[in-house]
Order: C-alpha cells, then sequence, then structure tokens
C-alpha cells in the first residue's frame, strides 16, 4: 500500500511510526512532516489547508489510503475533499467533524441525547453574555465556539478573570473568528482523563486511557498549551470508572452522530472530567491527541493500518485490538516562551543519545538547518519512555529529556506525578 499521513507534528511523527511497522506499507508519504518524520516517510511540502494541491498530489502519486492527523482540515472537510476524488481517507467528514468544530453543536448533541456534561449557556452578542456572567460565580469556564489551537478555553478563578475572557473573545476577537460564539459552562471539579476510540459509526473500539497537562508550568499553573505531556495507563483511577465513561458518554456518543445523520469514522477523542458525580465530558475531539498518541500507539501490539482498514471496509467490529501491559511516558520539550511567541532555529542536539537510551523520540516542531536538527515550532520534541509500570517508565522519560538540549528549552518536571501517588 502508497499511505499519506497528512500533518506535521508529534502526533504525526507517532502516526508514521506505527503504520511504517507493517509490511503492508510499502511506501509512506507525510505531508508537510518534519524533520524526525523525514527519517521515516518522504515529506512532500504541502500545507494541510491545502486541499487541491493535496488531492493532486495523492492522484498522481496513487496514494491508496490518507490517514489525517490534525483537526482544521477535518473541521474544513479534507475527507470530503479526499472522498470526491476518489481517494480513501481515514477520519470524520466535514458534517462529523462538528463534534470538535463547534463547541456549541457538541454541547447540543450531548445535551439532546442525555449524555453527561457541564452545564452551560451559549451567546452570540457580548451584552447578553457579560449580564449571563455576572449572575454566575466563579470559578467558572469560558470557550470561544471554533477551533483556536487549543487556545479558546479559560478557566476562570475569580470574576475579573471572567469578564477578561469574555472581553477578549467576544469584544477584542483574540481567536478571530473562532469567539464570534461563546459558551459559558459550569467549572468540573475533579480528576481529568481522555480516552480515545477508533468509531466506525456505531462501532466503538476504545483506546488505552491517557492523561494529558495543558497548562504551560508544574502544579497545572501558567496558560493552556496544545499539551505538555501524557501518560498510559492510569493506574490511580478505577478500571470501573473507565468502563462507565465508555459505556455513558462515547459509545452514546457515537450513536447519537448516527442518529443525527453524521455517522463518525476515525478517532473520537473523549477528554472527560471525573466528578463525584461520575464522568463528565469537557470536549470531544474527531482525531488523535497530540501528545496522547506518542504514549499510546507504542502500546498498541496490533498494526495501525489493519485497524484503519479495518473501519474503512466497515469491518472494525469484527477487530480484535491488543494493547501491552506497559507504561508510557511523553514529556514535551517546548520552546522558550510558549505558548506566546518564541524564537526558532535553535540547534537541538542529544537526540541520538536519548535514542541509544531506549526512549521514542517523536519530533513535533523540527526542522534542518545547515545538516542539523532545529527547532521550528512551540511544542519541540516528545521524549517519551516505556517501562513496566509508570514510575520506571517516567524515569525513562525524564533521564532521556535531559540529555536532549536546546537553548530556551522548558519542560514540566511533574508529567505523570499524579500517577505515582
Ligand atoms: P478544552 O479545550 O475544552 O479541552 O479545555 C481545555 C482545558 O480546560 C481542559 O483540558 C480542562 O482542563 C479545562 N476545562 C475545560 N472545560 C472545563 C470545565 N467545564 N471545568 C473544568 N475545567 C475545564
Ligand atoms: N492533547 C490534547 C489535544 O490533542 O487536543
Amino acid at each position: 500500500m502508497r499511505m499519506l499521513v497528512i500533518g506535521g507534528g508529534g502526533r504525526e511523527h507517532a502516526i508514521v511510526w506505527a503504520l511504517k511497522k507493517s509490511e503492508k506499507v510499502k511506501e509512506l508519504f507525510c505531508a508537510p512532516g518534519n524533520a524526525g518524520i523525514a527519517q521515516l516517510a518522504e515529506c512532500v511540502p504541502i500545507a494541510v489547508s491545502e486541499f487541491d494541491e493535496l488531492v493532486r498530489f495523492a492522484k498522481d502519486a496513487s496514494i491508496d489510503l490518507v490517514f489525517v492527523g490534525p483537526d482544521d482540515p477535518l473541521a474544513d472537510g479534507i475527507v470530503d475533499a479526499f472522498e470526491a476524488a476518489g481517494i480513501p481517507a481515514f477520519g470524520p467528514n466535514k458534517k462529523a467533524a462538528a463534534i470538535e468544530g463547534s463547541k456549541i453543536f457538541m454541547k447540543d448533541l450531548l445535551k439532546k441525547y442525555n449524555i453527561p456534561t457541564a452545564k452551560y449557556e451559549t451567546f452570540t452578542d457580548y451584552e447578553s453574555a457579560l449580564s449571563y456572567l455576572r449572575e454566575q460565580s466563579a470559578p467558572i469556564v469560558i470557550k470561544a465556539d471554533g477551533l483556536a489551537a487549543g487556545k479558546g478555553v479559560t478557566v476562570a478563578a475569580t470574576m475579573e478573570e471572567a469578564e477578561k475572557a469574555l472581553r477578549e473573545a467576544m469584544v477584542d476577537k483574540v481567536f478571530g473568528e473562532a469567539g464570534n460564539q461563546i459558551v459559558i459552562e459550569e467549572f468540573l471539579e475533579g480528576q481529568e482523563m481522555s480516552i480515545l476510540a477508533f468509531v466506525d459509526g456505531e462501532t466503538v473500539k476504545p483506546m488505552v486511557p491517557a492523561q494529558d497537562h495543558k497548562p504551560i508550568f508544574d502544579g497545572d499553573k501558567g496558560p493552556n498549551t496544545g499539551g505538555m505531556g501524557t501518560y498510559t495507563p492510569l493506574p490511580h483511577i478505577d478500571p470501573a470508572i473507565i468502563e462507565e465513561a465508555i459505556q455513558n458518554i462515547v459509545i452514546p456518543t457515537a450513536k447519537a452522530m448516527v442518529s443525527e445523520g453524521r455517522p463518525f469514522r476515525g478517532v473520537l477523542f473523549a477528554g472527560l472530567m471525573i466528578t463525584k458525580d461520575g464522568p463528565k465530558t469537557i470536549e470531544f475531539n474527531a482525531r488523535m491527541g497530540d501528545p496522547e498518541t506518542q504514549v499510546v500507539l507504542p502500546r498498541l501490539k496490533t498494526e495501525l493500518v489493519d485497524i484503519v482498514l479495518a473501519a474503512m471496509n466497515g469491518r472494525l467490529a469484527d477487530m480484535d485490538i491488543e494493547w501491552s501491559d506497559e507504561a508510557a511516558v511523553c514529556v514535551v520539550l517546548a520552546s522558550e516562551g510558549y505558548p506566546a511567541s518564541y524564537p526558532k532555529g535553535r540547534v537541538i542536539t542529544g537526540l541520538a543519545e536519548a535514542e541509544a537510551q531506549g526512549a521514542l523520540v517523536f519530533h513535533a516542531g523540527t526542522a534542518m538547518k545547515d545538516g542539523q536538527f532545529a527547532t521550528a515550532g512551540g511544542r519541540v520534541l516528545g521524549i517519551v519512555g516505556l517501562g513496566a509500570d509508570i514510575a520506571e517508565a517516567r524515569g525513562r522519560a525524564y533521564e532521556a529529556a535531559s540529555v536532549v538540549q536546546f537553548e530556551g528549552k522548558q519542560n514540566r518536571s511533574d508529567i505523570a506525578a499524579k500517577a505515582l501517588l
């Protein structure tokens, strides 16, 4: 098979790495890829938003199957574009990707089908939003409706902070169009957990659960990022709670999408809060998580390409998906200044040493500069340690992370610490 992966971050590096393990995958391309992906696949310099060019490339290169990584092109209908050209693409079409592309669509869907989520109200007008907000109390959550690179959510500890977030989204338009509509939502207290699942219509095949760390600093302080580190499994969470989340949230949502005439095919990713009243939905994503993918795929024993083919051929229900019992911890190394603006082009050293220690090194924002790896993004690398348990995997991830250097490198030092308690 000749495959094309769309995207160029750490998630896509892990996807390419997993696909590459299969004998079936003879040729692998990635658009646009990054310097790490280029070691495994042929990178094609086409942006993920250039649908016409991507389709033309896929036709010219006789691509048999496309795997779409990121959220933006899915929300904009990249799968529809490939399908219109007769090229099979794994991922939800535009109508199904709305579960991530519009928080209001998602919230209304969950309400209609009685699927547990935080209480909320939606607004298109600043004055009404502000007067509603003033009747509420902190902590409270303000969300831009559309995609905002994972940064459109403010968990406000005070009413001042909440009013500022509302003003920035609706009046100052810091998220552009994504802030035309907003959701004001109840604050949910508890442990967070992510469940990713391969989905084809009503068939749901959950992956092993993982947990992300969104804020930039230790102790969950500072602004939210795309994700600073992940781990799997979640030994501190009762397996019964995980099963409850699959039965009460993930499966009913897949069914609801079918009932709405928007059957979902791809990876459905539920971001959940385990509250004292059980698991509740924070968000749905229509794709694999980044950096959840970097810890989940190393535990996948079944070939990823076989699962994708089964989903594409309506045979996912017959698939027995196997996972290893190992633990995996991913520590993200980010650029100085991230999640605000950051410099690029800083030389990275120590990658070979980290790999020689047995760590997996997934590139997120890297490029080649004068024959050396250099930084080219906010999140630069994901260093994954594997081990018999979280403590061992975590030790290995941090040991390998410490030998990788670039000027201004920042990483959290408490990834997976919660799982050790
Ligand atoms: P989202 O982009 O919707 O995943 O939100 C980003 C992060 O904000 C989540 O991972 C949570 O940590 C936090 N968050 C979002 N909604 C809520 C909520 N209703 N209550 C508490 N925390 C939330
Ligand atoms: N790690 C969270 C996300 O991919 O949205």
